[in-house]
C-alpha cells in the first residue's frame, strides 16, 4: 500500500493537546512521532490510542542503555505496534545487536533504527567527550556500526542522505528532520532542506514539525506535500 513520507512529531506537552491536533489529520496521510516530551506526560496509553485510530508510530524515545535493558524496551514498544523506533548509535554493537535481536522474532516487528550524532553537539563539544575526530566523521562511523549490525537506517539531515545512501545502500532507511517548506520559517533549524530537495537527496521519511502543526489547516499542507513528493509503496 502506498504510504506518506511524511512523519509529524507531537510536540506536545499533554495529551489532550496532541490529540486536538491528531483529530485534524488522517492516517493516510501523515504517520506520527511521539518523543520524550509527550511520552513522559501522556505513556503508553496515548501510544496505544494513535495505533488504535490506525496510525504509524515513530516512538523516537531514542534508548540508550546497556544490551538487556535497551532490548526489553525495545520489546515492549513493539508490543505497543510502534510502526519505527529508536536507539543510540554509540550504544555500541552489543547493544544495536541486542535491539535488533529482541525484535526479531516479534509478529509486528516495528523498524529499528539509529540516531548518529545529535545536531546539537559540535566539534568542540564532541571532543570535550573524548571524541577528536569531528561531527560528521563521528556520524559516517556510526552509520557504518549501525548498518553493520543489521538495523533498518538511521536519522540524518538531509545533506547527508545521499552518501549514506550511496555507503550503505538504498535500502537503509535515511529518516530526515530539518525540513523546511520554500517560503517558511527556519526557525531553531540549521542545516535545513525543502521536502521535495530532501526525498532528491535519499530521504525515505521526513520529520515536518511545526511547517504543518503550526498552519493554519494542517490537512491542506499534508496533502500539497504529500502530492509534491509522492508516496513510498
Ligand atoms: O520541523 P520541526 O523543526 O518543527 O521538527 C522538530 C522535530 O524534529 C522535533 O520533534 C525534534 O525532536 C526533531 N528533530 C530535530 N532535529 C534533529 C533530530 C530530530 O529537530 N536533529
Amino acid at each position: 500500500m502506498p504510504t506518506s513520507r511524511i512523519i509529524v512529531p507531537l510536540d506536545y506537552p499533554s495529551a489532550r493537546l496532541a490529540e486536538e491536533f491528531v483529530a485534524r489529520v488522517s492516517s493516510r496521510e501523515c504517520a506520527l512521532k511521539v518523543g520524550k516530551e509527550l511520552f513522559t506526560a501522556a505513556g503508553p496509553a496515548l501510544v496505544s490510542r494513535l495505533v488504535d485510530r490506525g496510525f504509524r508510530v515513530f516512538l523516537d524515545l531514542k534508548y540508550h542503555d546497556i544490551p538487556n535493558t535497551v532490548a526489553q524496551a525495545c520489546k515492549a514498544a513493539a508490543d505497543l505496534g510502534v510502526w519505527l523506533l529508536n536507539v543510540h548509535a554509540s550504544g555500541g554493537r552489543a547493544m544495536m545487536t541486542a535491539a535488533r535481536e529482541a525484535l526479531a522474532a516479534h509478529p509486528q516487528r516495528p523498524l529499528l533504527i539509529a540516531v548518529t550524532v545529535l545536531t546539537s553537539l559540535d566539534d568542540q563539544a564532541l571532543f570535550e567527550l573524548g571524541i577528536a575526530e569531528g561531527a560528521v566523521r563521528h556520524a559516517e562511523r556510526l552509520a557504518r556500526l549501525t548498518s553493520n549490525c543489521g538495523l533498518d537506517g538511521v536519522v540524518c539531515s538531509a545533506w547527508e542522505a545521499g552518501s549514506i545512501k550511496a555507503a550503505h545502500g538504498a535500502g537503509f532507511l535515511a529518516v530526515t528532520p530539518g525540513i523546511r517548506l520554500a517560503e517558511g520559517n527556519a526557525h531553531d533549524q540549521a542545516r535545513i532542506a525543502t521536502p521535495e530537495a530532501a526525498v532528491r537527496a535519499g530521504a525515505d521519511y521526513l520529520v515536518i514539525g511545526r511547517a504543518i502543526t503550526q498552519a493554519a489547516d494542517p490537512h491542506a499542507m499534508l496533502t500539497g506535500i504529500n502530492t509534491s513528493i509522492g508516496t513510498r509503496e
